[in-house]
């Protein structure tokens, strides 16, 4: 017997000739949609994150109307709807915090809709990862749409970055080198566009990983926000949804172990942020593809970082672009047995065949893996009795000779233990210190502040000290550096060691090795876990308090344990 043809979800809704036909067609037709739309088309839903809490996607009305005209245009019928959107600036806790309750919106705004096919469009840090997960858990026809760097920021005759010059800025300031008032001049001159923070930070990141998974469209990572190819970019991913529909390629198709391994190296080889790492873990352990931080070490090794941009290197996104953009990253790695490169992409080609021409216009901001810009920039995995499921650090970023060190603890019990004491002149800490953060991890802020690069103390600054090795349970912005190992698990608030750190115990830290340990004896340890008391939640109820029970560790990806894996894309009984 003929195997039957499996009808487009939307024929569930649009497709009935009775009462529930009429309820579903007759409400949509009230925005002046024409019957003839419901002739059996795919129909396309249009995620969008648009938000005026969320400085980084406020273009994206307009971006959403390019996705649309090219829907339109290759027959399909798009509707938009919006997801609860992250706004890294102005949410507090921290925008991460939110980041699994989002992709739970998505996801059931996905499944619960008559959508065939769907376009996420995403800027901000954590709306990438969000949008993926959710999308993942449904597995349907997905492309993702990036909005775009904003344009390089202008101050005073420099170029200055979003993040990185804000974290410079506030030191000089701090130190009493620039004034009040150009610090407030400066605020202007950096954000002078639409788009996301213009260094290779974690929208940046996101954005290549969008492109490297090969989920976008080839130049989806750095195309600026405001440029009328960002524009072209929405409105071919829109046609092209259309088609990936008809040929039922489903987003497991396209994010395979294959995509993410290619995701690690392209990580490795701009620089990219290391909220990546918990990021790819997350969408992975969705699709059912079982990323692991070892996954990183490994992948990573003999990768070099090719780009020239800040926060490691000098150069902002949109030179990034205007020198080839990623394409030019993945050539190199492809031309140099560094990438899988039948990996397959949502435009119907593979990666290589997307990538394999790319050329490079600018050798001060691109560099050919034969002369990288950094060598060996993938990240490092440490282990040790500090982070028995490990902790991560961007050697990329750190200071060479502090990756391997040996320093007395100066114990910070939470973020604001630290605000509280770090400008004290009295504060027993030298440059050969390591700086400790507790409580900061995924259960202890809650959700896992940007808080790891701890500015150094105004005492050692004025001396110019520039960097100190800082170790935590928390993530760190990519827009940030220095020799600072993060995402320590377990958490100090799990009961992982970092919470038996005291102040003056001594840590040793050396990258080569791959090993992060507490030189303090087992016995002692065992003491002071027994007068360890487990925190209590931060709120009784609530999304906060569901985060709180459910949570899983860094390594993990900081998902909601119950959120692991996709439901699928069944359509769920009618409401009438
Ligand atoms: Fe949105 Fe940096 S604040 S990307």
């Amino acid at each position: 017997m003929a195997k039957k043809k499996r009808e487009l979800r939307s024929a569930q809704w649009f497709g009935r000739q009775d009462i529930y036909g009429f309820i579903y067609r007759g409400w949509v037709k009230n925005r002046g949609v024409p019957q003839d739309q419901f002739d059996g088309r795919p129909v396309i839903g249009i995620c969008n994150t648009w938000s005026e809490l969320t400085p980084c996607n406020t273009h994206f009305r307009t971006l959403a109307e390019h996705v649309r005209n090219g829907v339109l245009e290759a027959g399909g019928f798009p509707m938009e709807f919006p997801v609860m959107s992250l706004g890294e600036t102005l949410l507090r806790p921290t925008a991460m915090l939110y980041r699994n309750l989002a992709s739970m919106d998505v996801e059931e705004s996905i499944r619960a809709n008559p959508l065939d096919g769907v376009v996420l469009l995403m800027g901000c840090d954590k709306t990438t990862p969000s949008l993926l997960m959710g999308a993942a858990s449904v597995d349907i026809p997905t492309i993702g749409v990036s909005g775009g760097p904003m344009l390089s920021g202008k101050y005073r005759g420099t170029d200055i970055g979003s993040g990185t010059n804000v974290w410079s800025m506030s030191e000089d300031l701090r130190a009493g080198k620039i004034t009040l008032s150009d610090f407030h001049e400066a605020e202007s001159c950096m954000n002078r566009s639409h788009g996301h923070c213009m260094t290779m930070g974690t929208a940046s990141t996101m954005a290549s990983m969008v492109e490297a998974l090969g989920v976008g469209m080839p130049g989806n990572a750095a195309i600026p926000a405001v440029d009328a190819r960002r524009y072209v970019l929405a409105r071919t991913a829109g046609r092209r949804i259309v088609e990936l529909v008809k040929e039922k390629v489903t987003l497991s198709k396209i994010l395979t172990r294959k995509s993410f391994e290619n995701a690690i190296r392209v990580n490795a080889a701009i620089g990219g942020s290391t909220n990546a790492v918990i990021h790819l873990i997350a969408i992975a352990r969705r699709i059912g593809v079982d990323l692991s931080l070892d996954d990183f070490d490994r992948m990573g090794r003999g990768v070099h970082c090719l780009v020239n941009l800040m926060p490691s290197g000098k150069f902002l996104m949109e030179d990034f672009y205007y020198a080839g953009g990623l394409p030019a990253v993945i050539r190199e790695l492809g031309a140099n047995g560094l990438l899988h490169k039948d990996a397959r992409t949502v435009n119907g080609k593979s990666l290589w065949e997307n990538n394999k021409s790319a050329p490079c216009w600018n050798r001060d901001v691109i560099f050919p893996f034969k002369k990288p810009f950094k060598k060996n920039s993938g990240i490092a995995v440490l282990r040790g009795n500090l982070c028995p499921d490990g902790a991560i650090i961007k050697p990329s970023a750190a200071t060479p000779k502090l990756m391997k060190h040996k320093g007395r603890a100066v114990v910070f019990e939470s973020i604001e233990d630290f605000h509280k004491r770090i400008d004290d002149p009295k504060l027993a800490i030298d440059k050969n210190s390591v700086m400790v953060l507790k409580n900061c991890g995924p259960k202890g802020y809650p959700g896992m502040a940007e808080v790891g690069n701890m500015p150094l103390p105004p005492k050692l600054l004025k001396k110019g000290v520039t960097d100190m090795v800082r170790v935590s349970d928390a993530r760190m912005s990519g827009t940030a550096y220095g020799t600072v190992v993060l995402h320590v698990a377990p958490e100090a608030a799990a009961g992982g060691a970092l919470a038996l750190v005291e102040n003056g115990d001594e840590i040793e830290l050396d990258v080569a090795k791959r090993r992060l340990q507490l030189l303090v004896s087992e016995d002692e340890l065992a003491q002071r876990r027994g007068k360890w008391k487990e925190p209590k939640p931060p709120l009784e109820r609530g999304y906060w308090r569901l985060y709180f029970d459910h949570v899983l560790q860094a390594n993990e990806g900081a998902d909601l344990d119950f959120l692991v894996g996709k439901s699928g894309d069944f359509v769920p009984r009618d409401n009438h």
